[in-house]
């Protein structure tokens, strides 16, 4: 683990705006700066970054937070992999803790296979541009196929000299232990029982062309590499073996460079090969990735849903699988994706068409022939079974089966009655099948033991009439929250009602002014009843603010943004940003609306904290209702009174506050 140490460092170290500057073309706006969203296509900016309060809010995705959530966000990493990024950037040292013996083992197992892979990728990549026989070769074979020096550096491609062990040799003579480059596959050893000094080693790629293959966060996983002589005996591809690292049920091919440019055009394009993604990407469609080869996975699928819920298959021309691969797209279906497919002219796959014509033709083709993907499985298939009524009613069960998996009900009406349009059959014979299907499937499920489904849809169910008072006690505990951290160290004046008792004990209220620092008004307010707040966040929130309240009298919010509990980050963020969305017009409201605010911030936190009292009054009064057992009643209905009264009461002071 990365020490705290590091991380604090990197927190003092890096400013919100360079490290946003290095994404975001910032412009300054008065105190601030303002872009374009990263996260959306837009014409005018609705990104705003605070060098002040050292955050940043995008109002067009409602994202927001600190430097290191922006790196996570618009890099997709993980807090550690942000934290290492910004590191970097920075030249800070990365001090780590103690790890337990099994953990470091396995860490550092890992990492040193993360190592070499990264050593073999610059060594293959320095061979293809910097040696004769890889310039020769290797360079030669991707110049003939039309990619450019920038593709190549772009996708890190390289050449493994067509030698027994040049690479292995290399490597060791580097320092690289030869178990990691045989667990990673790069090297084959062959025993040599009787004398293990005389194990052979080999290249796996020796000969090949390579495709480096990256994770999410762009570390190298493994490699594909490409034959180059049409030996009919030999894999025309040849890839990493499974291993600690490579899983290539879970690697999508080209993930890394298509990140940004998938969540941005929120959709995916999906091809087949590595070449088809490179060749996507030269010609300017920078969001495809390649499930190389395989019927895709779900966790490819979940891979892609991270980014967006929208896919594009695409499809060569000559599809001969196309019928298998169909069947994969029931999965894509099942994650509730937007599946829509494409299929390229005959003897056409999605490399030579890009390379044939330009990005305008391209883009022009994908949009006029993306077509739904459960309308497109129903004409593919409705072209086979022609007139046979047999074969037929296989299809319709068949499409019935792919309509199942699509989560929303609305969505699923919609396709039946398409469906029933396009293979000529009745709506009522499809969702008759549809019913059957469920009914089949709710069979099954009352089977098994215990269905968590249905368990927690009864759940939901009594919990709805709770709802709307907790939802009303959690738009207030928000706004204690803002006016603590917005207005918390602020001296106003109050005006409150006191009980008192007149000569005959009757008590009557009497109108009290006095000045207070509204963090202290709120905390005695709240202290007097034993209030806690419900939403663990803000609860969380709200101690530290008290704290600081009474160590130091003044309260920041720094510590918030920097939290390592990320929800807490993002709700203190977009708190301290609200105000600033005016900013970004040239509206003068900005000015008119603070001061509006501020001039009756004493009877907005009055209100407030009454408005807290009450509700959780009502809530007590139905919890009393609902768990008193019946022979108890009696004292029940004393309780109730009294809980009344007191609504009452607060009732009044809030009407005479107002
Ligand atoms: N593939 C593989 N092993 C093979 C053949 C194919 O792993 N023996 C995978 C590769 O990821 C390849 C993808 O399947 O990129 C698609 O195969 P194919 O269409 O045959 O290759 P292309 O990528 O089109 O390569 P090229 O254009 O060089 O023929
Ligand atoms: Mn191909």
């Amino acid at each position: 683990m990365i020490t705290q140490h590091t991380i604090d460092k990197v927190f003092e170290t890096a400013r919100v705006e360079e490290v946003i500057g290095d994404f975001v073309q910032l412009k300054k706006a008065g105190s601030n700066f303002k872009g374009l969203s990263p996260f959306v296509n837009e014409k005018s900016p609705s990104f705003m970054v605070s060098p002040v309060k050292q955050i940043w809010k995008d109002f067009s995705s409602g994202k927001g937070g600190n430097a290191i959530s922006f790196i996570m966000e618009h890099e997709h990493y993980t807090y550690p992999e942000a934290i290492r990024y910004l590191a970097k950037k920075y030249n800070i040292e990365i001090d780590e803790t103690e790890q337990s013996d099994e953990q470091k083992v396995q860490a550092s197992e890992r990492e040193s296979m993360y190592l070499v892979s990264e050593y073999a990728r610059n060594y293959f990549h320095d061979v293809l541009l910097n040696t004769q026989k890889g310039k020769a070769i290797g360079l030669s074979y991707f110049k003939e196929r039309g990619f450019t020096d920038e593709t190549i550096k772009k996708f890190e491609l390289g050449y493994a000299l067509d030698e027994w062990s040049a690479f292995t040799d290399a490597a060791l003579k580097k320092g690289y232990q030869l178990d990691f480059l045989e667990k990673t596959g790069l090297t084959i050893v062959k025993e040599n029982q009787s004398d293990p000094t005389q194990s052979k080693k080999f290249d796996r790629f020796k000969g090949r062309v390579l495709f480096p293959i990256h994770s999410m966060a762009g570390r190298v996983l493994g490699f594909g590499g490409r034959i180059l002589t049409s030996d009919k005996k030999a894999a025309k591809y040849l890839n990493s073996p499974e291993s600690e690292l490579y899983h290539k049920s879970k690697v999508l091919y080209g993930i890394f460079n298509a990140k940004q440019s998938i969540a941005k055009k929120d959709n995916c394009y999906l091809v087949e090969g590595y070449t088809d993604v490179i060749s996507f990407y030269q010609r300017g469609i920078h969001n495809v990735v390649a499930s190389s080869g395989t019927a895709l996975t779900s966790d490819q699928i979940r891979l892609i849903n991270r980014l967006t819920p929208n896919i594009t298959v695409l499809f060569d021309g000559d599809a001969a699988g196309l019928r298998a691969s169909i069947r994969g797209i029931d999965l894509i279906l099942e994650q509730g994706m937007n599946v829509k497919v494409v299929m390229f002219p005959d003897g056409e796959d999605p490399d030579s068409f890009a390379k044939k014509n330009s990005l305008e033709k391209l883009e022009a083709y994908l949009d006029a022939n993306a077509q739904d993907f459960i309308r497109f499985k129903v004409s593919i298939l409705m072209d086979e079974v022609k007139d046979d009524p047999v074969k037929k009613a296989g299809l319709i069960r068949d499409i019935v089966a792919t309509i199942s998996k699509i989560p929303n009900q609305i969505q699923r009406e919609i396709y039946v009655q398409e469906c029933a349009k396009i293979m000529d059959i009745s709506e009522r014979v499809l969702f008759s099948e549809l019913a059957q299907l469920s009914k089949n499937e709710e069979r099954e499920a009352s089977k098994r033991p215990k269905d968590d489904r249905q368990e927690s849809f009864t759940v939901v169910k009594t919990e709805a009439v709770a709802f709307k008072k907790t939802d009303q006690l959690n738009k207030l505990e928000k706004q204690l929250i803002e006016i603590l951290l917005l207005y918390g160290n602020k001296e106003i004046d109050f005006e409150d009602y006191v009980e008192v008792e007149d000569e005959e004990g009757r008590t009557k209220l009497v109108k009290e002014n006095y000045q207070n620092k509204i963090a202290s008004e709120i905390y005695l307010h709240l202290q007097d009843d034993e209030i806690e707040f419900s939403n663990a966040t803000f609860k969380k929130i709200y101690f530290d603010v008290i704290h600081q309240l009474n160590q130091d009298e003044k309260i920041t919010s720094d510590g918030f943004i920097n939290h390592e509990d990320p929800e807490l980050g993002r709700v203190v963020t977009d708190i301290l940003m609200d105000d600033e969305k005016y900013a970004l017009s040239d509206w003068e409201s900005k000015e008119i609306y603070v001061r509006t605010k501020e001039k009756s911030l004493s009877k907005l936190v009055m209100d407030a904290i009454l408005n807290l009292r009450r509700i959780l009054i009502e809530l007590k009064i139905k919890e009393l209702i609902e768990e008193t057992p019946d022979d108890d009643r009696h004292s029940m209905l004393e309780m109730i009174v009294n809980y009344t009264k007191l609504k009452k009461l607060l009732y009044d002071r809030l009407n005479r506050v107002v």
